[in-house]
């Protein structure tokens, strides 16, 4: 069946045996393989229910590592330097001859890279000593999990295990950006805020939304199973609401003095708590500043039609 896991160890054997496990991430928990097995790598899209053509995020050890697998140019450079270890991943040109399955990176020509922050996360890396594929551990198309209890909800019986490392302090997937040419790109907002990358780079980065996009960006995405209503001031009587800042409190509240990180770190929580209530849901406005543009992403996409 499905472990739960407080020590590295196990998580550790099972990935080296090809199996697969859940780790925590200081964004949301991963679903990990070994990133250089194929077999790993297509158990991971088996246990997600995920369509084949989406491309996987590598987790490695440091940015060293992470130019073993991908080209980290000019463009990006600054960011992994500024940013990582943390909540950012970079999508680079791979490397010819990189030891990573073809299907982690579904037959592209690029790579998306990540050093994570989290210390479980760091010390079961550095104990593999292989880079691990991990995509969101929620079946496809669900609220990504920010607990261990979330994982096991999802996925148990589908993996060896979970690593228990508690809540996810940002609560938000990896921002995603990558180039375009010469030009970095946001390919998703995510826990680092735009402005920060902005800050980085020196001049304000560019948002993607054509050719060269995230190809897991599904429209509906992140959905909990009642349809949701946002940018609503009030409920109405039949629905659920889930506030935001003083009034009116809501059902669930993302954070009673309007702070966005607490937002975040709480949104995914929030998202499978309201669908408690079997009601329709209701979602009080967020601001577009900071975190903030990743929570209404995640917001409208929770909301977008069910395919
Ligand atoms: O915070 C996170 O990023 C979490 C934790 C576990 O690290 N992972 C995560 O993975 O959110 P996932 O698979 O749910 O989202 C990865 C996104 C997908 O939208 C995928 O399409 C995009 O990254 N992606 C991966 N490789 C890409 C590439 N080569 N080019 C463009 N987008 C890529
Ligand atoms: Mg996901």
């Amino acid at each position: 069946m499905t472990d739960r896991w407080t020590k590295i160890a196990p998580a550790a054997e099972a990935l080296l045996a090809g199996d697969l496990i859940a780790f925590p991430t200081e964004t949301v928990y991963g679903l990990g393989g070994d990133a250089t097995r194929d077999e790993s790598v297509a158990s991971i899209f088996a246990a997600k229910g995920r369509p084949k053509f989406n491309p996987l995020i590598l987790h490695v050890t440091d940015h060293s590592e992470a130019e073993r697998f991908g080209d980290i140019s000019a463009g990006l450079r600054s960011l992994a330097e500024r940013f990582w270890p943390g909540p950012l991943t970079l999508v680079a040109p791979l490397r010819e001859r990189a030891k990573v399955s073809p299907l982690a990176s579904a037959g592209l020509d690029t790579i998306a890279l990540r050093v994570p922050a989290d210390s479980l996360a760091r010390e079961l890396l550095a104990e593999v000593k292989i880079p691990l594929a991990a995509p969101s551990a929620n079946p496809s198309g669900k609220v990504s999990p920010t607990t261990a209890d979330h994982v096991l909800a999802g996925l148990t019986g589908k993996i060896a295990g979970v690593l228990d490392g508690g809540p996810c302090p940002v609560g938000l997937e990896s921002t995603i950006v990558g180039m375009d040419g010469e030009t970095p790109v946001l390919l998703r907002p995510g826990g680092v805020a735009v402005e920060d990358l902005a800050d980085a780079l020196g001049r304000p980065l560019i948002t993607h939304k054509g050719a060269i996009n995230a190809p897991g960006q599904l429209s509906s995405h992140y959905a909990p199973d009642a349809p949701v209503r946002l940018n609503a001031d009030a409920p109405d009587e039949t629905e659920a609401y889930i506030g935001f800042g003083a009034s009116p409190s809501g059902d669930i509240n993302l954070s009673p003095t309007g702070d966005l990180i607490e937002a975040a770190a709480n949104l995914f929580a929030a998202l499978r708590d309201i669908d408690h209530f079997n009601k329709p849901i209701a979602v009080a406005p967020i601001p577009e500043t900071g975190l903030g543009a990743a929570i209404n992403d995640r917001l409208r996409r929770a909301a977008a039609p069910r395919s």
